[in-house]
């Protein structure tokens, strides 16, 4: 996600903002750029680092007091200087940074054109600097409240302006914003490390709050203009642990993150009940015409791969093939134009997700990315491109990306649907209400985690693990599998639980820790009587099972159960203890965690 930050106060402003944006630089960003307040607006932006802005800024301006900048993650529109924030009005009298996303900007944005405004970006945020000036008779911060109430989506949002330079404005919605406590001087920031060696003194702002920050004070309202009061949190965290929010590790902070990722990917794509699409030029006549379709990934990606493989060929009807990119590329696959493949990538950079891609489009399919970085090879170079919206990964152990994948498989599953005619409006909404549900769920699941603290405790002296599971589950046992030994070091395979009584069961004895995913309810019986099979030669048995399961603690020696969703939503929530799980064994074991030994968070290179 993007980096916001600010200052206002007596010392130079450029400096101190350029300074916390590089105390954000972790989160990752493409471009970047800075505001001052001094003569009117100056700004200045780039693409690229920090250092270039630095240098570029370095004397540019007359010196100022007030400033506000920003790092950008590009969410709409492509890495580039005109996208790249501050984003000003028709006057320049206006600058605004934002992180978040506005689902109605093009409305928005379209309603500014008919009032003669003229836009110079291809993002969402540049309708909230236009929107300010076309409310401002004089009063900017009526202007910018009256802005904000025609926004619907997120944002975090900082405005500096001329026609009021000794103030800058603030304002929250679902995209984490805090102020810095200085004496005289304040500063903003999309989070606290940014302000931290200024002062450890901070308030965080809450959803709805706006602030309109002097230097002699800060006055905090909610939208409509009544008081708010917050709490000033004293900071003790040093900057290492700020930068992960307090989290030990980014792994346990993307963890918990997953709530709001799949929020995030969500936002905007289902309207009035329905899934809806537009941005990806899908027809229905070319997506009726469809004879096959080919789900090509790597690792994780692969994983939720395997999920929509089960989900799309159930619900079009027409054989959805998954397949190992490193494989699918030497296959030589049957492709024609009634082909669709979808990539899927977390970094939209892999080597062989690429390869698979452009092996795909010269035999003439149709491509599509499910990717989260906007901009990368894979999102430009694929007809289109579905993004995650799950911010900046930076564990090399994907968590969020992972489920924002699911999530994106959900809702691109349904759109094709639809557009196939194989799924009626009544038979869509209960899989929307149900997609919809899992934020609350994820976050609720995430209170049982020290039961699985207690697990991995009890497994430090298993050495060898299987993850089984039939179906759905087997897709989850494979990424479980993956999170545990690519943390922890510790041999760990996934099975299709049907499959150990064809040679695996050999391996089974009292020194192996099975762990039995037993989410579908139609295959539930069939894997009580796995269970059963492994327990019978010793095994300890850890099921992740559901809510209702009436009987799985009967024949596990441990159970973690999880909400209930539909069958095919189960991987949503299954997956969440295993990360869990891999998190805090590789943690006993005194592992790297967020960068493990021979592993790369993008693999560039075959
Ligand atoms: C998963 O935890 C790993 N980081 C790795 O398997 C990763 O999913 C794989 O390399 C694919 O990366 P991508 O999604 O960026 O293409």
């Amino acid at each position: 996600m993007c980096g916001i930050t600010g200052y206002i106060g007596e010392r130079s402003a450029v400096p101190i903002v350029v300074d916390q944006l590089r105390r954000l630089e972790y989160r990752g960003y493409d471009s970047a750029g800075v505001a001052a307040l001094s003569n009117g607006v100056n700004v200045m932006k780039t693409e690229g680092k920090l250092k270039i802005l630095e240098q570029l800024v370095d004397g540019a301006f007359p010196e100022s007091q007030v400033a506000i900048a920003h790092t950008r993650w590009a969410t709409h529109g492509r890495p580039s200087v005109p996208n790249a924030h501050p984003h000003g009005d028709d006057s320049g009298k206006i600058v605004v940074c934002h992180n978040g996303i506005i689902e109605n900007y093009l409305e928005l944005r379209d309603w500014l054109q008919e009032q003669g405004h003229v836009f110079k970006s291809e993002t969402d945020t540049e309708v909230l600097p236009h929107l300010v000036e076309e409310y401002f008779e004089g009063d900017l911060e009526a202007a910018f409240r009256q802005a904000l109430s025609k926004v619907r989506g997120s944002y975090a949002v900082a405005l500096a302006s001329s026609h009021a330079p000794d103030q800058l404005m603030v304002a929250r919605q679902d995209s984490p914003l805090v102020i810095g406590l200085g004496e005289g001087e304040y500063f903003i920031a999309s989070d606290i490390p940014a302000v931290l060696p200024y002062t450890r003194d901070v308030l965080v702002l809450e959803d709805g709050d706006l602030a309109v920050i002097r230097r002699d004070g800060v006055t905090l309202t909610n939208l409509d203009g009544s008081p708010v009061e917050r709490q000033t949190l004293h900071v003790t965290w040093d900057a290492a642990a700020a930068e992960k929010g307090g989290y030990a590790h980014f792994m346990r902070k993307e963890i918990y993150d997953q709530p709001a990722t799949i929020r995030d990917t969500i936002r905007g794509r289902i309207i009035d009940g329905h899934v809806d699409m537009p941005d990806l030029g899908l027809h229905e006549d070319k997506v009726r015409a469809l004879n096959r379709i080919y789900v090509v990934a790597c690792g994780t990606a692969y994983h939720a791969g395997l999920v929509a493989g089960q989900t799309w060929e159930r619900r079009l009807r027409i054989p959805v093939v998954v397949d190992l990119a490193s494989e699918f590329r030497y296959r030589d696959p049957v492709i024609d134009e009634r082909t669709l493949v979808v990539l899927v990538s977390q970094s939209g950079e892999t080597a062989d997700t690429l390869a698979a891609l452009r092996d795909a489009k010269r035999h003439g399919a149709r491509t599509l990315g499910i990717v989260n970085v906007v901009g990368s090879t894979l999102a430009r170079e694929a007809d289109s491109a579905l993004y995650t919206q799950a911010g900046p990964e930076i564990c090399v152990a994907s968590t969020k990306a992972y489920i924002s994948q699911l999530t994106a498989v959900y809702l691109l599953g349904l759109y094709l649907a639809r557009l196939r005619g194989t799924l009626t409006p009544e038979a869509e909404a209960p899989i929307v209400e149900a997609l919809q549900r899992l934020p609350d769920q994820v976050a609720a699941l995430l209170q049982k985690e020290d039961e699985v603290v207690k697990i991995a405790d009890a497994f430090m002296d298993c050495h060898d693990f299987f993850f089984l599971g039939r179906g759905m589950d087997y897709a989850v046992a494979q990424e479980g599998a993956l999170k545990l030994k690519e943390i922890s070091y510790r041999h760990s395979e996934a099975l299709a639980a049907g499959e150990m009584k064809h040679g695996t069961l050999a391996l089974v004895t009292g020194d192996v820790c099975a762990i039995c995913i037993a989410t579908q309810e139609h295959l539930r019986e069939k894997l009580a009587s796995n269970i059963k099979e492994v327990k019978a030669r010793d095994a300890r048995v850890l099921a992740i099972a559901r809510e209702s399961d009436p009987d799985i603690h009967k024949y596990s020696d441990w159970a973690i159960r999880v909400p209930d969703s539909l069958d095919e939503l189960m991987p949503v929530l299954a997956i969440v203890p295993l990360q869990l799980l891999a998190y805090y064994v590789a943690r006993n074991a005194g592992c790297e965690i967020d960068q493990p030994r021979n592993l790369a968070k993008s693999v560039t290179v075959e």
